[in-house]
Parts: C-alpha cells; structure tokens; sequence
C-alpha cells in the first residue's frame, strides 16, 4: 500500500481559492433550504483529516493528499445544482445509497491507492497514514461522515478506544545495508526484552527467527534477551496469499492489536493473539479464508470487545 502525495503549488493554491469562493456561493444560494445534518463527529485523534459542518453540506479533507470530497445532503437544494471533479475538491450527494471499497460501479468508491488516476466516485480513505492503532481506527468516522451515519461510527470508535488504547507505542526504522544504523540497530537490541519485527516479506509463511538473524547480521544470538526469553514477534499472523490482515481487520480493531501487544509485553501465556506471532517461538502464519469467516458479510462487524483481565 504505497502511495505518493505531491505538494499543492501556487497554480493549485489559486485552484482552491477560486473554487472555495464559487462554493461559498453556492452555499449561500442554498441555505434558504435548511437541513439537518443529523448527528457529527469529531476527529479527535487522527492527523490527517478534518472535518466541517454545515446546514446543508460537510466538508471532509485529507490533510495528507490536501483533496477535499464536499458533502451535499440530498434533500438540499444544492444537491442537483452542484458538481464538484477536480484534482482538489470532488462533490458527492449523502447519504450514499451504496458504496463499495473494491469496485468502481458506485456512487462512490474508497480507495487507498491515491496515486493512481482516479474517476469523480473515488474518495481517498488512507487510514494507514496514521501513525498509531487508534488514529486508524477514527477513520470509521470518515467513512460515517458519507452515510449520515456519525452516531454510529461514533458509538463504535468509542467502544475501541475508551481507556484502553495506548498510543504511546512507537517505532524505529533502521536500513541495515548503513553500518551506522546497524550497529545502532545491534546496540538497542542487546537493551530490549521484546522486539516487533515489522520488516517486509513477500512471502510471510517463511519468515521464521532464522530470517530475522539473517536480516540483521547476526550469528552469536547469545547476548539477546529478547531471544533467550523467547519473546520476537510479527504482525503477519493472519494472511491470505501473502497479504496481511494487518493491514485491514486490524486497522478497525485497535483494540485486539492492544491487547495482543500487552501479551507480548505482559505475557500471561494465557491469550491467543489475533495478529501477532511469536517466531521466537516458531509459530506460523495462520491462513485465513472465507470459510473461516462466521458472519454475514452483508451486515456490518461489530468490534470485538475483550473483558479486561
Ligand atoms: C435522501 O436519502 C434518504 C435516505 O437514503 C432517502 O430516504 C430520501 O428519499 C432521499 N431524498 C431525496 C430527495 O433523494
Ligand atoms: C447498489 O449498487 C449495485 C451496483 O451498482 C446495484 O446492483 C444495487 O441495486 C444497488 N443497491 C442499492 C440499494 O442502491
Ligand atoms: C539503505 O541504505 C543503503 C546504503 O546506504 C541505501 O542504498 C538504501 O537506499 C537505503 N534504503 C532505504 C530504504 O533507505
Ligand atoms: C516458502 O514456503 C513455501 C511453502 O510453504 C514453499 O513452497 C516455498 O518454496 C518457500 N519459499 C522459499 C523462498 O523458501
Ligand atoms: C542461538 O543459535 C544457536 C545456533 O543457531 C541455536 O542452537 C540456539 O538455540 C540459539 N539460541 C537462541 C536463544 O535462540
Ligand atoms: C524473561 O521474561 C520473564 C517474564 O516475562 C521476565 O520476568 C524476565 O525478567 C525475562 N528475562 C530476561 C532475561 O529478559
Ligand atoms: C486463563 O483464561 C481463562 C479464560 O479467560 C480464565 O478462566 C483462567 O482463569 C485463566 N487462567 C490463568 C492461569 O490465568
Ligand atoms: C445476510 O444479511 C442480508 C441483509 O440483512 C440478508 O438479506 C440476507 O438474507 C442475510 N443472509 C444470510 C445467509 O443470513
């Protein structure tokens, strides 16, 4: 999931300003008809989109790629005389009556793959920008903002965040092709008790302890406590094909990634992980398919609460 962002230039900047005047234009010819948008949200933790409120319309922008989607209440006015298609700002009329994120035969299509060209049905939804589990996890709220349905989202967003999500986790990259890096690398590795290895593999079944020595150039393991107490994890548990779940359930379940973190951290030995193993202890990859999934797919997940221990 690679994307590229280009910065706005002075032709782009003036872009968005003539447009912003025509719109408050707009906004002005339709406020006659006054509707209610129902209930808001918020974004309280995640970095990379804002939201704004008005009587007839929201604006939902990305901070990451600077696109703006302005969302018209299909019951305004301003909903058929309105038709926004630029590189900046694109117009959708909410709610949507369907929308899909792997095809583009809908009103609207959410994509993560900003870089590509894109038609007037795709909105960005680039949750892994984020940094921490949570911020991920808020962009329900994006979604929410399209469907009318706010109170929803946010009533799922609080039920995964809560007290309970740290975001205090943070990581380090180091290339181990630059000896400075990996003799720093070596260094912070003799001081850990547990290490989240999150280096790229295409083929996550066969990445085992071995690897990873491999990979960080090491042949005497005897000074890492991190492998003497058996405690080297991934977070590719779950796959299909070689594709990580990481990268899609756990985005809207931050609360199972905590909870697999704090067993790695504070092992009871008395939990199973949801995303991440333990290579230190030679667990595999578990393969995920439709059949293993227990629900109704056309009815929405519900988050997976955890009693607290
Ligand atoms: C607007 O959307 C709502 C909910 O989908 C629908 O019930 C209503 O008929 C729509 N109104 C118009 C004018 O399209
Ligand atoms: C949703 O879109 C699909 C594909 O365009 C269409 O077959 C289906 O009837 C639509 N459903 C609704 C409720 O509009
Ligand atoms: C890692 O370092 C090597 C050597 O300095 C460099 O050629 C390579 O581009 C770096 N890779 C990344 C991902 O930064
Ligand atoms: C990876 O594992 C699969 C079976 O699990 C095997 O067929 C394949 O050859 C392995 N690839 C490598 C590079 O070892
Ligand atoms: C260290 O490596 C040796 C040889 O590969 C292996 O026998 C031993 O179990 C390893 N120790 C740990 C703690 O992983
Ligand atoms: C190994 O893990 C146990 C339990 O988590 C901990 O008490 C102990 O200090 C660890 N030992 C080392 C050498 O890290
Ligand atoms: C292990 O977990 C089960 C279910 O959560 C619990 O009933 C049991 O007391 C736990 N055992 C230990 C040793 O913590
Ligand atoms: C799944 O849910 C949809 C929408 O509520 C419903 O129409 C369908 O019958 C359900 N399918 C099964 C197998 O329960």
């Amino acid at each position: 999931m690679s994307s590229s962002y280009s910065s706005a230039n002075i032709g782009g900047l003036l872009n968005k300003l003539l447009l912003l005047g025509v719109w408050l234009w707009s906004c002005r010819a339709a406020s006659s008809t006054v509707v209610k948008s129902g209930d808001i949200s918020k974004v309280e933790d995640a970095q990379n989109f804002h939201m704004y409120y008005g009587q007839t319309f929201k604006v939902i922008k990305n901070a990451i790629d600077g696109r703006s989607y302005l969302l018209i209440q299909n019951n305004s006015r301003m909903a058929s005389r309105t038709k926004y298609c630029t590189s900046r700002i694109k117009s959708f009329v909410i709610p949507l009556s369907n929308y899909s994120v792997d095809t583009d035969l809908f009103p609207a299509h959410f994509t993560s793959q900003s870089d590509q060209p894109q038609s007037c049905n795709f909105a960005n939804f680039v949750p892994f920008s984020e940094e921490t589990p949570l911020q991920r996890a808020e962009w329900i709220k994006f979604l929410g903002v399209f469907a009318n349905a706010e109170s929803r989202a946010n009533q799922v967003y609080g039920a995964v965040s809560g007290e309970n999500v740290d975001n205090s986790i943070n990581k380090m990259t180091y290339n181990i092709s630059n000896p400075d890096d990996g003799d720093q690398l070596h260094a912070i590795l003799c001081t850990v008790d547990v290490v989240i290895d999150g280096t790229y593999t295409s083929e996550p079944e066969n990445y085992t302890q071995s690897t990873f020595l491999q990979n960080i150039n090491v042949d005497d393991n005897s000074s890492f406590a991190f492998l003497t107490n058996q405690s080297l994890w991934r977070f590719d548990k779950r796959v299909q094909n070689s594709i990580l779940d990481w990268f899609d359930g756990a985005v809207s379940q931050p609360q199972l990634v905590l909870a697999d973190l704090i067993e790695a951290i504070f092992p009871t030995g008395n939990y199973t992980t949801t995303y991440f193993r333990n290579i230190a202890k030679g667990e595999d990859v578990v393969n995920i398919g439709a059949d293993m999934c227990n629900r109704n797919s056309s009815i929405a997940l519900d988050p997976t609460i955890l009693p607290c221990q």
